[in-house]
């Protein structure tokens, strides 16, 4: 990724040769963004050559996100009048798209500084303005002064420390790009999923074809602690043994490259554990390949565990349902997808020019010919509809990028609330850590590879407060498929407060009567204490042990991303429940959870440990271990069905 921002640049070169203005400033400038650590192994090197050519992007502010809380409350509050009367998408672009003054005043600022009305464009969706330029302009229009860094992997890009805007301009932006982004990308499981190979059902792993396996016990409740499966999870939660093909009903699964499933595996998979519902051979999710999605042959669980534990448990627990795959990405692995490409593809109004939202951050489109399986096309915006369920087990440290990078991506999730999409995320499995359990540091950067100081680091998208984080709890060892839940164990489930997202109405009594009747024992230094940060996650469900297809074998998964799935299919059945008596989806679900804690089962035993601590405590009531607890279904259910 970070190759391409000076490879593009340099393709600029040949499209325009402009001379440097002098700069007439229009009114004075004042600091908009400023970065204070450098995150990951980038190091400052040499002043940017002023000649070289950069493509600079400005976010325009949207409108109205101020009122994101009045507006979501309206349609998915319990007690608002107006519940479940979901938007459209023309309403949603109406509301938020950036004002036609935003435009004019940033277009005139440009012209007023000498850039030529030929160099300035501004994208479909209205929310970004391009500019083809070169550092030594950049540095007069932002008063920046551009570096070359490196990191340890040889990527090479330009950034600044800081960048100022005019004041009759800063109101309308964003951000601009690039500037002062340097990035680090992860994802919650490509690294962090805990696996336990060949351990379920012994000796089975190398025994394909798979119509041959026996199958021990595939549907029995006896070993719930030891191997999670499709059964267990209908005990557990009251799932219906049967979920029903509903016309109008969907349920998406994200899946990013280089991660896609093997037909063969869910193959194996649906004819062991049928639990009385079962799916017939060759079921496949409906396949929306997005900016080059493909299936990888490759097998391992790098590349087919977080794809096929996904997909095994969303279509088994709701089939005849189908299921929508939406698959992320081609195979240049420099440049990878992010949740904004996904997004892009089901909002054209989100997208930029290049795909992504954020030309620094995101993939950018297209790829060059030259890298094998390299996407050519164009980034694709708006290509497909949302489902009304999307369940994504990625996720990524909050602070590894800008706070307004966070902020615009999160009011995506907002904009699919209000149009009546239920979002979840996976919370994170490395406990009130962040990624491979780092730690912040004071100055803001991370500590090494599971330190043990530092301050507590929350994940993204869980701490966004417009989608559903999703924990994991499991049965205590050695216990039954009735016994009370504990927090996970085998590894420590994501919770804690965000540093950037404030605590919504929804939570507010959830969270002061948490901190009333504990004391968690971290001063600031530790995390966010205010007591006015979004806390997550929202629910917890089982997530250790779940057994998966995969290699043409069978191994045991841990982590949210299995809970995340499991949930998503629980929603997805309540749709489908609502659809047939001719009611709505659920949207955003939030508000209705925190106002019925009735329908879940506390969690009040175990903790998230992490950075050297034991992290917060499952107690009674909310906390940021587990959540509300787990959810019943058919209390789920009788709550959401009672609902407009
Ligand atoms: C339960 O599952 C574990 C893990 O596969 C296995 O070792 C154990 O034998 C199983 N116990 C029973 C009673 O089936
Ligand atoms: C599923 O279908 C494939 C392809 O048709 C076949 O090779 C395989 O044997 C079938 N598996 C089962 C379990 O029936
Ligand atoms: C499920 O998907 C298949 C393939 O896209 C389609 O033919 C079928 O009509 C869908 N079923 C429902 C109930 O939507
Ligand atoms: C999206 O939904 C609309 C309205 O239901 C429908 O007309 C359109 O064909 C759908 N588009 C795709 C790509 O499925
Ligand atoms: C704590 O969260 C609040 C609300 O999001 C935020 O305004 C504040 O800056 C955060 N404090 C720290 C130290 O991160
Ligand atoms: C916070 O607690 C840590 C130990 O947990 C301590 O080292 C530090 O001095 C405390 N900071 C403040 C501001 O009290």
């Amino acid at each position: 990724m970070a190759f391409s921002a000076v490879a593009r640049a340099l393709c600029l070169a040949v499209a325009f040769a402009s001379t440097l203005s002098q700069g007439h400033p229009t009114s004075p400038k004042l600091v908009h963004e400023r970065r204070d650590v450098v995150h990951g192994d980038w190091v400052k090197g040499a002043r940017a050559d002023a000649k070289t050519p950069l493509t600079l992007r400005i976010g325009l502010k949207q409108r109205n996100l101020e009122r994101a809380e009045e507006f979501m409350n309206a349609v998915s509050h319990p007690r608002s009048e107006t519940y479940g009367k979901f938007w459209s998408a023309q309403q949603v672009v109406d509301m938020f798209a950036p004002s036609d003054d935003a435009i004019a005043e940033t277009k005139a600022w440009l012209l007023s500084e000498g850039v030529t009305a030929d160099r300035i464009s501004h994208s479909a969706g209205r929310n970004w303005i391009k500019v083809s330029s070169t550092v030594g302009e950049a540095e007069t229009l932002l008063d920046a002064v551009y570096s070359v860094y490196e990191n340890e992997d040889g990527a090479v890009l330009v950034a600044c420390e800081s960048y100022s805007l005019p004041t009759n301009v800063r109101g309308f932006v964003d951000l601009v790009t690039p500037t002062i982004q340097l990035e680090e990308r992860e994802a919650v499981t490509r690294r962090s999923v805990v696996e336990k190979r060949d351990s379920f059902p012994p000796g089975f792993k190398k025994l394909p074809p798979w119509a041959h396996h026996p199958k021990p016990g595939a549907d029995s409740l006896k070993n719930c602690s030891e191997v999670t499966t499709p059964a267990c999870l209908r005990a557990l939660y009251d799932i219906p043994p049967k979920g029903s093909a509903v016309k109008g009903n969907s349920y998406g699964i994200v899946e990013f490259a280089p991660q896609s499933y093997n037909q063969e595996d869910l193959n194996g998979f649906f004819s062991v554990y049928t639990n009385g519902n079962k799916v017939p051979n060759n079921t496949a999710p409906i396949f929306n390949g997005i900016d080059g999605g493909y299936l990888s042959p490759e097998g391992g669980s790098g590349v087919r565990g977080e794809s096929n534990l996904d997909l095994c448990y969303a279509m088994a627990l709701t089939y005849p349902q189908n299921v929508t795959l939406y698959q992320v990405g081609d195979s240049v692995a420099w440049n990878p997808a992010t949740n904004n490409n996904f997004l892009d593809a089901i909002d054209g109004s989100y997208c930029s020019f290049q795909g992504g939202d954020d030309p620094v951050w995101d993939a950018v489109y297209p790829h060059d010919a030259s890298t094998p399986g390299a996407y050519t096309g164009q980034p694709q915006c708006g290509v497909y509809n949302a489902t009304k369920v999307i369940s994504v087990s990625y996720g990524s440290n909050e602070g590894a990028r800008p706070a307004s990078y966070r902020a615009r991506e999160c009011a995506e999730y907002l904009k699919l609330g209000l149009m009546g999409v239920t979002v979840m995320f996976s919370s994170g499995d490395t406990g009130v850590a962040g990624l491979r359990g780092q730690c912040v540091k004071p100055d803001g950067s991370y500590t090494p590879v599971a330190a043990d100081y530092g301050q507590f680091n929350p994940m993204f998208p869980g701490s966004c407060p417009w989608v559903t984080s999703v924990g994991g709890s499991a049965l205590p060892a050695g216990g039954r498929v009735n016994d009370r839940e504990v927090a996970s164990y085998n590894f420590p489930t994501g919770g804690g407060f965000s540093n950037l997202f404030n605590l919504p109405s929804y939570q507010n009594s959830a969270v002061k009567s948490y901190y009333a009747h504990h004391n968690p024992g971290y001063n600031a230094s530790v995390y966010n204490n205010t007591q006015k940060a979004r806390g997550f996650p929202d629910v917890a469900l089982n997530s250790q042990n779940y057994v998966t297809g995969i290699d043409g074998g069978f191994q045991l998964f841990s982590g949210t991303s299995a809970s995340s799935p499991t949930f998503g299919a629980m929603i997805t059945l309540i749709n489908g429940e609502r659809l047939k008596i001719g009611k709505g989806p659920v949207g955003f679900i939030n508000p209705v959870l925190y106002a019925h804690p009735e329908v879940f089962t506390d969690i009040t035993e175990g903790h998230n440990s992490g950075c050297g601590t034991q992290g917060f405590a499952a107690v009674k009531g909310w906390d940021p271990v587990t959540g509300l607890g787990a959810p019943n279904y058919e209390k789920l259910k009788k709550v959401f069905l009672a609902l407009p």
